[in-house]
């Protein structure tokens, strides 16, 4: 028997904060959906299915992907274009789509960091992949020290010329090369709209440094991704590793990092969600989402459950001075 034809929820804007990014026209969900695992080809295509009808259905319309998310690379692009073709695209101008290059993608000097040669190709790859015209948002992944910044920033703003993506972003740019991008993409009418980094309980990197202030003085969003440290921040490590757990997949969450001194805090952090009638991880998105100058955060998910424990982060977004301060010291 084959599926019936996906038909989205008529409700799905009904319970989904929307917030504006940057100085730009966009609203952006509260929460975005990432394929960086759990969508390629190593996991049952039902599964991922699934979760992007479901998100969707809750009235998360940014997916959020890069060439090479899978695993294998380039396959979630390869499973999101599937889902294009069976179920999503009457829905193409309700999604803001992503992708992203500068990390290894193809083998040779052509497929890594921040060539014009390598972003042009590897989003026509990515266009190709996903079944779609253009993206919304296309970022440089990373900054490259070896490629001229006004190299990577051109191809971005040819980008948009070519029509293949409609906005620009920046991923894990050093301050100093992010307020230079920010300058030569806003002197050519190209406006940075969104600055994408691991921002969450754990890891405070882009406050400390002035990023998340750098891009709301641009007029850029900021997207935090990894909002649950890859599930650290949530109930999965509390009682042990469990076997389908990203952690045990050992492939980009390293299990020496979950020390006893972590885990004790995990505990009393996950004490400070029950007293808010939360789940860990539904607060470790609240805490981000408390914050105005965060635009959205990137969950990624293995299940449809996870996906709606981490919608209900969205209730509770009020936190007192002194749970604020309790976290501080856990953190
Ligand atoms: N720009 C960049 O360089 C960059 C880098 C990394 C990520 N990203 C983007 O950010 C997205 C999200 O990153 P991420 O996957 O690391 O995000 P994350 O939200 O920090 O971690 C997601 C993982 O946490 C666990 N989880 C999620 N909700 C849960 C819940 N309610 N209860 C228990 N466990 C839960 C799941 O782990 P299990 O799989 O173990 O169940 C899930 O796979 C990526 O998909 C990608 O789009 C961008």
């Amino acid at each position: 028997m084959t599926d019936p034809v996906y038909s989205a929820s008529e409700n799905r804007y009904g319970q989904m904060p929307y917030r504006r990014c940057g100085r730009s026209g966009v609203l952006l969900p509260a929460l975005s959906l990432g394929l960086w695992h759990n969508f390629g080809s190593r996991k049952p295509f039902a599964d991922a299915k699934a979760m992007a009808h479901f998100a969707f259905d809750h009235g998360i319309c940014h997916f959020d992907l890069a060439n090479n998310y899978g695993p294998e690379y380039g396959t979630a692009e390869e499973n999101f274009g599937k889902l294009m073709a069976a179920s999503l695209r009457p829905y193409r101008d309700e999604l803001f789509i992503s992708s992203k290059a500068g990390w290894d993608m193809w083998p040779g000097p052509y497929g890594n960091w921040g060539s014009r040669k390598y972003l042009m190709s590897s989003l026509d790859q990515s266009l190709r992949r996903m079944n779609i015209d253009y993206v919304d948002i296309f970022y440089s992944h990373r900054w490259d020290p070896e490629t001229p910044l006004e190299e990577t920033m051109q191809a971005l703003v040819d980008i948009v010329r070519q029509g293949k993506a409609l906005y620009v972003g920046l991923s894990r740019y050093p301050v100093e090369e992010a307020a230079k991008a920010y300058r030569y993409l806003a002197e050519r009418d190209v406006p940075c709209l969104l600055y994408q980094d691991r921002f969450n309980i754990i890891d405070r990197n882009p406050d400390k440094t002035g990023l998340i202030d750098l891009s709301k003085e641009n007029g850029t969003g900021f997207i935090s991704f990894s909002p649950l440290q890859q599930g650290l921040l949530t109930n999965r490590y509390l009682q042990g590793v469990p076997a389908d757990s990203r952690m045990a997949a050992g492939t980009s969450l390293n299990p020496s990092v979950l020390t006893k001194e972590l885990l004790q805090s995990l505990r009393r952090l996950d004490g400070i969600a029950r007293r808010r009638g939360q789940s860990l991880a539904a607060m470790a998105l609240s805490w981000l989402l408390r914050d105005e100058r965060v635009t959205s955060v990137i969950i990624g998910a293995s299940s449809v459950s996870q996906l709606q424990d981490n919608l209900k982060a969205v209730e509770n977004l009020d936190f007192t001075e002194e749970e604020l301060l309790e976290i501080d010291r856990l953190f």
